[in-house]
C-alpha cells in the first residue's frame, strides 16, 4: 500500500509517501517522495521556535510540499494516489501539530483514505530503521530493547521488552537535552538551532585542546544526577552553571573565541556523561540487546563515539542517519504503518483526531 506521512510539530514541515508491504517485524519500505522545509532562517531573528510563525509556515508549505511529493512519485492527485496518511498529532506544539492534522483531514475527506494518528517520539525510534530515499526494511530486533530519546523536547529513556510496547524508566526531570544545548549556544552568541554550532565548536577544540595550552583559567561544569540511582537526568542546573561561569569570566559579557570554544567543549562533555552514564546503568540492570539512539541530539558526534564504549561488539547500537535524525516525515509513516497493522487497519474517525501537545508514549 502507498501512505502519505506528514509531520508538522516543531519547525520542519515535511511531507513523505513510501509504498511499503509486510507485517511489523519485517516490513519493507520503498521512498517514492520525500520533502521538507526548515524554517531555521525565519526562526533565528528570534534565538527560538517562535511558534506563532511556525504555524504560519506550515499553513503555506503543506500544499506546496504535497505538490512536489505527488509529482515525484509520479501519482495523480484527483485519482486517490495513496491507501491512507499517516499524520503526527504529538507531542508537540499544538497550533503546529494542528495544521498537518488539519489537512490531513481534508486531504482523507478527499481521497476517502483512513488517517493513522502517529506518536512523534514513537516515530524517532523508528527512524533508526530509516532510509532518506531508496529501499529499506525493518530488520529482526533483539529484546530488551532500549531507546534514548534526545531532542530540543524530550530526553527520555524507553524500554521496550515486548515489540511495540514502550515503558519509560527514566526522563528529565526539567529541560531536555536538545534545550539545554540551545539555551548555552545563546547564551555563548550563536545561532539558532544551537545543538549543532555547540558541538562544531566543542569538536575543534577537542581535537586542538592540549593541557598547555589552558587560557588561564580552569574550570569544570557539574554533571546533575550523574550518581543518583534511578534513570533519569536534570539539565537544567548545567545551563545555570554556564550562565554564572560566563559572568564570573567575562562581568562584560564580551567572550573571545577561545574561550567560547573551551565552555562548548566542556559544556559537551558534561551533558554527554549525563546521557550515556545513565543509558550505561540501564543497559546493565535490564540486560538490554538492543540500544537505540535517537532524536535531534543523536546527531552529535561526540554521543555517537561515547555510546560506541557503552555497547561494545556485544549489543546492538542504532543511530539514525544524520538526515533522519532531525524531524522528518518518513519516520512518522514508519510508526503509522506499523501501529496500522499492529491494530489490524483500525483507525479512529479522523473527525475525532486531536492534537495532543504532551502525548506520552
Ligand atoms: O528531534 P528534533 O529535530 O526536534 C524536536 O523534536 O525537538 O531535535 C532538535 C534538537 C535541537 O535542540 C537541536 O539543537 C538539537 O536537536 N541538535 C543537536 C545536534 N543537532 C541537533 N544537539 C547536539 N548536537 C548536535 N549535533
Ligand atoms: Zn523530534
Amino acid at each position: 500500500m502507498k501512505i502519505l506521512n506528514i509531520e508538522t510539530s516543531c519547525d520542519d514541515t515535511a511531507i513523505s509517501i513510501f509504498e511499503v508491504k509486510g507485517g511489523t517485524t519485517n516490513a519493507s519500505f520503498k521512498v517514492l517522495a520525500n520533502n521538507s522545509n526548515s524554517q531555521i532562517n525565519i526562526h533565528i531573528p528570534y534565538g527560538g521556535v517562535y511558534p506563532v510563525l511556525a504555524k504560519k509556515e506550515h499553513t503555506k508549505n503543506l500544499p506546496i510540499l504535497l505538490e512536489a511529493s505527488l509529482k515525484q512519485a509520479k501519482l495523480d492527485r484527483k485519482k486517490k494516489p495513496v491507501d491512507a496518511i499517516a499524520v503526527t498529532y504529538g507531542p508537540g506544539l499544538e497550533m503546529c501539530l494542528w495544521e498537518g492534522i488539519i489537512f490531513t483531514k481534508e486531504l482523507s475527506k478527499k481521497w476517502g483514505v483512513p488517517v493513522i494518528p502517529t506518536n512523534h517520539m514513537e516515530g524517532h525510534i523508528f527512524s533508526v530503521f530509516g532510509k532518506h530515499k531508496g529501499k529499506f526494511i525493518i530488520p529482526k530486533i533483539k529484546a530488551p530493547m532500549l531507546s534514548l530519546l534526545v531532542s530540543g523536547g524530550h530526553t527520555q529513556l524507553v524500554l521496550t521488552k515486548k515489540w511495540m510496547d514502550y515503558e519509560i524508566v527514566g526522563e528529565t526531570l526539567d529541560d531536555a537535552v536538545g534545550e539545554a544545548f540551545d539555551k548555552v549556544a545563546r547564551m555563548l552568541d550563536l545561532p539558532y538551532p544551537g545543538g549543532p554550532q555547540i558541538s562544531k565548536m566543542a569538536e575543534i577544540e577537542r581535537k586542538h585542546f592540549k593541557e598547555s595550552e589552558k587560557i588561564g583559567f580552569s574550570f569544570s561544569l557539574p554533571r546533575p544526577m550523574l550518581h543518583t540511582k534511578d534513570f533519569n537526568f536534570s539539565f537544567s542546573g548545567l545551563k545555570t552553571a554556564v550562565l554564572y561561569l560566563i559572568k564570573k569570566i567575562a562581568p562584560d559579557g564580551k567572550l573571545d573565541d577561545k574561550t567560547k570554544s573551551a565552555i562548548a567543549l566542556e559544556f559537551e562533555n558534561a551533558a554527554i556523561e549525563c546521557l550515556v552514564r545513565k543509558t550505561k546503568k540501564a543497559v546493565e540492570k535490564y540486560g538490554v540487546k538492543t540500544l537505540i539512539v535517537a532524536g535531534g541530539v543523536a546527531a552529535n558526534k561526540h554521543l555517537r563515539n561515547e555510546m560506541k564504549k557503552v555497547t561494545g561488539n556485544k549489543i546492538k547500537l542504532l543511530f539514525p542517519t544524520q538526515e533522519l535524525s532531525g524531524d522528518n516525515s518518513l519516520m512518522i509513516g514508519i510508526a503509522g504503518y506499523l501501529n496500522y497493522i499492529k491494530n489490524k487497519k483500525k483507525v479512529p474517525k479522523p473527525a475525532s483526531i486531536k492534537a495532543t501537545g504532551n502525548l506520552r508514549l
